[in-house]
């Protein structure tokens, strides 16, 4: 097996079970390394540390699958984790049938999502190494879930900075254009094929049941970056007034359209627009609103997109509190590990100076459960949301 060491001081992370090693933290291979291959570990001075994968293209260049050196990476380790992922989503309650069952490093099996939607699967390999593993993991799909169908996503991102193999296919059975899955007591169509990511944005469950505590009875409440409508469905269902949801992909509302119905609502305005260019034309009109949530795509997917990242929540901030009603109640939220929790509160509170507001928090969310957060390893937490109620 490729031995690699690793540059004086690097050990101390990893013996925390930090599972990546940077390039540059290399010191030395003991061959020339092939991409997606097995590799051993070593400290500077050559004592054990991990087994992991390699990619020597890329920044990550290593993410380790074992610090334990009787537990080498093979398909059996494979199998067995993404088995005790399952147990543990079991073990949680989940009050919906469409559920992530592998979140890639929180469940110890690096670059790998699995999603579960009722009785079909999405997956997504977002690294080399891991993509060798693709027969291991639906095999290993099929005996614990018997699924009807396995439908490979492909990120784009990880495609290009990884160099994966993978193409968007079918990988076992058959799946749907559309399925139908249940959230509490609402349900959502769900576009495997079609989709963004894999298909729902299941990891705001928890936020769109917090939404619904907070309505009671009349809001007029305002989803920007709506997607498939969950928040603004999860409004109406609760009893809000007045419900528009805005997004600026037509398959998505489609979707959302559709939702709505679904779930025997109806009467929600379904906008397909730039949010930015809404919330403007909002803010010019003098709109006022009990709830608006905002919940945007990942802005910065590196560091050194952060502060144009930070610029544009500084003006989705500054219109959203402008139209919020006072005593009314403004989420927002960032799913993107780069821009942190830190950076939305001071954010907020630099848009609070600017239209002089005061904001008392009510509540912070997180990505729900099923998508783990290991504190050793800060990239697992990535989507954080912030509710203020605006006071004048
Ligand atoms: C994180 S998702 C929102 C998830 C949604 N809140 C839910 O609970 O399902 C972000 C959404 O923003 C939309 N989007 C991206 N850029 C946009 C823009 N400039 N204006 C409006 N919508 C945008 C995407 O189409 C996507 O549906």
């Amino acid at each position: 097996m490729l031995q690699v060491r690793v540059k004086p001081g690097v050990e101390k992370k990893l013996k925390s079970r930090f599972p990546w090693v940077y390039r540059k933290e290399i010191a030395s291979y003991s061959r020339t390394p092939k991409k997606g291959e097995t590799v051993v570990v070593r400290d500077f001075s050559g004592k054990f540390l991990g087994y992991g994968y390699i990619n020597p293209d890329v920044n990550i260049a290593i993410r380790l699958l074992s610090f334990d050196k009787n537990v080498k990476p093979t398909p059996e380790l494979v199998k067995e984790r993404l088995k005790k992922a399952y147990e543990y989503r079991k073990s949680l309650n989940i009050p919906s049938n469409a559920y992530r069952l592998v979140h890639s490093e929180a469940d110890f099996l690096p670059g790998l999502i699995v999603d579960v939607y009722d009785r079909w699967v999405a997956v997504e390999f977002t690294t080399y190494g891991m993509e060798e593993y693709k027969q291991t993991v639906v095999e290993t799909l099929i005996e614990l879930l018997q699924p009807e169908g396995i439908y490979e996503k492909i990120n784009e991102f990880s495609k290009k900075v990884e160099g994966l193999r993978g193409e968007e296919q079918l990988l076992y059975g058959h799946v749907p254009e559309e399925v139908v899955i249940q959230e509490y007591d609402l349900k959502f169509y769900v576009n495997i094929p079609e989709g963004q990511k894999t298909g729902m944005f299941l990891d705001q469950r928890n936020a769109r049941y917090f939404l619904r505590t907070l309505v009671k009875g009349g809001e007029r409440v305002l989803d920007v970056f709506c997607h498939s409508g969950g928040f603004a469905i999860s409004a109406k269902k609760a009893g809000a007034g007045e419900v528009i949801g805005v997004d600026i992909s037509d398959l998505a509302l489609e979707l959302a359209k559709k939702n709505e119905k679904l779930n025997g609502l109806e009467g929600i305005k379904w906008v397909e627009a730039n949010a930015f260019d809404f919330l403007k034309e909002q803010h010019k009109k003098g709109e006022k609103y009990d709830i608006v949530i905002i919940d945007p795509p990942s802005f910065a997917k590196n560091k050194a997109a952060v502060p144009n990242a930070l610029r544009g929540y500084k003006e989705l901030l500054v219109r959203g509190l402008h139209i919020t009603k006072p005593g009314g109640i403004l989420a927002i939220f960032s799913c993107s590990f780069h821009i942190t929790e830190q950076h939305l509160l001071e954010v907020l509170q630099d848009a609070a100076y600017d239209t002089r507001k005061v904001l008392r928090v009510r509540a912070k969310t997180y990505q729900d459960l099923d998508h783990p957060w290991i504190l050793q390893i800060p990239n697992t937490l990535y989507l954080k949301g912030v509710w203020v109620e605006v006071l004048d």
